[in-house]
């Protein structure tokens, strides 16, 4: 099988370097339109798809993302391996704004959100204990490495609704959970890349302490700008390090993402 990329770019993250034959490619699915055209083409000889999160110009807001449109969309252009960058807040001392982060873990407190394929009609529920892809997350983490940055290999995801940020309860809530990094994006898109029988990984940018740090200002969006415009590069670096690691044939999920759905479905089928 053809391995395919889908880089879903989250802000500061709008491009990728070098890509040939590019080709922004309009997408229509059950599911409605996905955030934007799909960037399509090739890398290394590795086919790349490239879907900006929030939309060219930044329209969508975390809540109003189309997060089924989009992993559908990149599902029927033949998608494999789904990479999600994205800015976080660090809920820890030791990762620090700069530091991209290997999410393998997530608590989600979204709830405005669409978050499965599923429901009437054909019921499915897909294991999720290990919700991102081992072998596709080990590959970020080389290629970010790689482009000279701390990269932390594992790290738990805590996504909330916002649009605002948190209060210091909660910040101080989460951080009492376990939590390392707080975002607002990366669910439901990592359930949906489960339901989809996708690999999923997270590479998650720390630009700010959130509100917990007393030696830190309060969060706000231009000091989260300033750092993720610092850090745009490495991200596109990683990006551009990823079809050398990866290569152009996929064997089989050793994990069994692209088989999630084999034990899942509790609907008997149509007679
Ligand atoms: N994205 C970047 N920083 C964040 C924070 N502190 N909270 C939620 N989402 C964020």
């Amino acid at each position: 099988m053809q391995t395919m990329i889908g880089v879903i770019g989250g802000s500061g993250v709008y491009e990728i370097d070098g890509l040939q034959d590019a080709v922004w490619t309009k997408v229509e699915t059950p599911w409605g339109t996905p955030s934007d055209e799909i960037l399509v083409g090739k890398l290394d000889g590795v086919a790349m798809a490239f879907l900006p999160r929030h939309g060219r110009g930044h329209v969508h807001s975390p809540t109003s993302v189309p997060y089924r449109a989009n992993i559908d969309a990149l599902k029927r252009l033949g998608v494999t391996d789904v990479v999600s960058v994205s800015a976080c807040g660090s809920l820890r001392e030791e990762m620090a704004p700069g530091d991209f982060v290997i999410v393998d873990q997530f608590i989600d407190r979204s709830f405005a959100r669409e978050k499965s394929f599923f429901g009437t009609g054909c019921v499915a529920h897909v294991a999720l204990g290990k919700p991102t892809c081992p072998r596709l997350s080990a590959a970020c983490a080389d290629a970010a490495r790689a482009t000279g940055v701390t990269v932390h290999d594992s790290g738990t995801y805590l996504c909330m609704e916002g649009p605002q940020f948190s209060t210091l309860a909660e910040s101080l809530l989460y951080k009492s959970w376990g939590c390392h990094v707080i975002g607002m994006t990366n669910m439901p898109e990592a359930k949906l890349a489960r339901e989809a029988e996708l690999c999923y990984a997270s590479v998650a940018m720390v630009t700010d302490y959130d509100c917990w740090h007393p030696h830190h200002d309060e969060v706000d969006i231009s000091a989260i700008i300033a750092t993720l415009t610092g850090n745009a590069q490495h991200a596109r670096n990683l990006v551009a390090g990823l079809p050398q690691r990866l290569g152009a044939e996929r064997a089989p999920c050793p994990h069994g993402c692209d088989r999630a759905l084999d034990h899942a479905i509790m609907t008997a089928p149509a007679k």
